[in-house]
């Protein structure tokens, strides 16, 4: 048994594993053998993880009190059924069932996972549940994954296919974009990266743009303070959110605010009753010169940074977005000490170097491939001093 399995979307594994750490801070994520399945390990709150899969812009699935094999030929599908049967006759639950099953990198040559969903679904049966594909009590679910020759079972908690979810959507579909917009899928990750698991605490994002990373949170069900030096920016955020929400006006401020205002003097932009209220910060900062050109790119985050301590709680934590030249091999994630980090603007030693003097601790860094001669580095921090 390897109990609680959550799958994770193709586009960025890596990052939608931290994106599960922040959101399930009680549990540990251990990896398995597959880049895409990790373990979610302690007790899971049903309700909760329902909701997260929902919401989370990485994980597809989670299997709960689930089993996984590596699929080594001979006599395999004997042992993943006998597997499979043991972990439903040892359920406590009844009633009726259907099993889902899907794919993730690849197939496993002679396995059809339809076959074997119709031998799951004959061992369910024969365990007194009753098949209903429409409207069933209970899902089970199979994953193939080719690319580990890893097969896992167990009962599904959620999975999203892919309508409506922020994987799908595009920001050229909003009524105010420009190319600086990020991409939805990235916004909602860092979004809940930073902001950890969704409660009364808001996000702030004090460089918004055309609302990336506010659109998110909002949809999410999360209270967000937004700001821009620019008035066109604030109202097309603002614009791009309604749209999102399919509404005319903003119902409750308290939850919601998008306002001019300089991310480097939070303690004066931000209105006092955000206070000490915002458990996370994202930060996509303009790749040049600031909007009124006084600041480097550098000493605009470093003073952004610092101004943020005035405003957040003690123990919030920050995703910055920042631009680099692209790593001569793939990689995803990288260690903070990486000779590969090129930024765009500055050096990297000295940035991590401002982080280290003003008390950031480094969770995490990732990297995402733009283009030819663009990369981007998302780099999740705390406020809290390491251990
Ligand atoms: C790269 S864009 C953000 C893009 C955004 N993530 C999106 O999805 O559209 C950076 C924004 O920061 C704003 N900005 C620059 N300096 C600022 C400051 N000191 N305070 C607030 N906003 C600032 C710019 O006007 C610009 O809209």
């Amino acid at each position: 048994m390897a109990g609680n399995i959550a799958c994770l979307r193709g586009w960025h594994p890596a990052l939608a594993k931290a994106e599960l750490s922040a959101l399930f801070p009680e549990n540990e994520i251990k990896p398995l053998e597959s880049h895409r399945m990790v373990e979610v390990s302690g007790d899971l709150n049903l309700l909760e993880a329902t909701k997260v899969i929902q919401y989370s812009s990485g994980v597809r699935a989670i299997l709960s009190d689930s089993i996984i094999m590596n699929w080594d030929g001979e006599g395999s599908m004997e042992r993943f059924l006998h597997q499979v049967s043991v972990m439903i006759e040892d359920s406590p639950k009844t009633g009726s069932f259907s099993v889902s099953h899907w794919h993730q990198e690849g197939k496993i040559k002679g396995l059809s996972g339809s076959k074997i969903a119709g031998m799951i679904g004959g061992l369910a049966g024969r365990n007194g549940f009753t098949i209903d594909l429409d409207n069933p009590e209970h899902k089970l679910g199979l994953v193939i994954d080719g690319a580990s020759n890893m097969v896992a079972c167990g009962w599904l908690i959620d999975y999203i296919s892919t309508e409506g979810n922020s994987n799908t959507r595009r920001a050229t579909e909003r009524p105010f974009f420009k190319p600086i917009s990020l991409d939805p899928k990235l916004a909602r990750l860092a979004v809940n990266l930073a902001g950890g698991p969704l409660d009364d605490n808001a996000v702030l994002d004090p460089m918004t743009g055309t609302g990336g990373f506010v659109i998110e949170a909002v949809m999410v069900g999360r209270k967000a303070i937004a700001l821009d030096l620019e008035q066109e920016m604030v109202d097309g955020a603002m614009k791009n959110v309604l749209w999102a929400l399919s509404s005319e006006e903003v119902t409750d401020p308290s939850r919601i605010q998008i306002i001019k205002g300089d991310a480097t003097d939070l303690r004066n932009s931000v209105p006092s009753n955000w206070h000490q209220k915002i458990s996370g910060m994202v930060l996509d900062p303009p790749y040049g010169r600031n909007s009124h050109g006084s600041l480097s790119h550098f000493k605009l985050i470093e003073n952004t940074l610092h101004s943020f301590r005035d405003v957040a709680n003690d123990d919030a934590t920050i995703v910055l977005i920042l631009p680099i030249h692209p790593l001569q091999e793939k990689k995803l994630e990288l260690d903070e000490d990486s000779e590969e980090i090129k930024l765009l603007h500055g050096e990297w030693t000295s940035f991590k170097q401002m982080l280290k003097n003003d008390k950031w601790t480094i969770k995490g860094i990732w990297v995402e491939h733009v283009h030819s001669s663009l990369g981007r580095l998302i780099l999740h921090a705390s406020s809290v001093p390491q251990d």
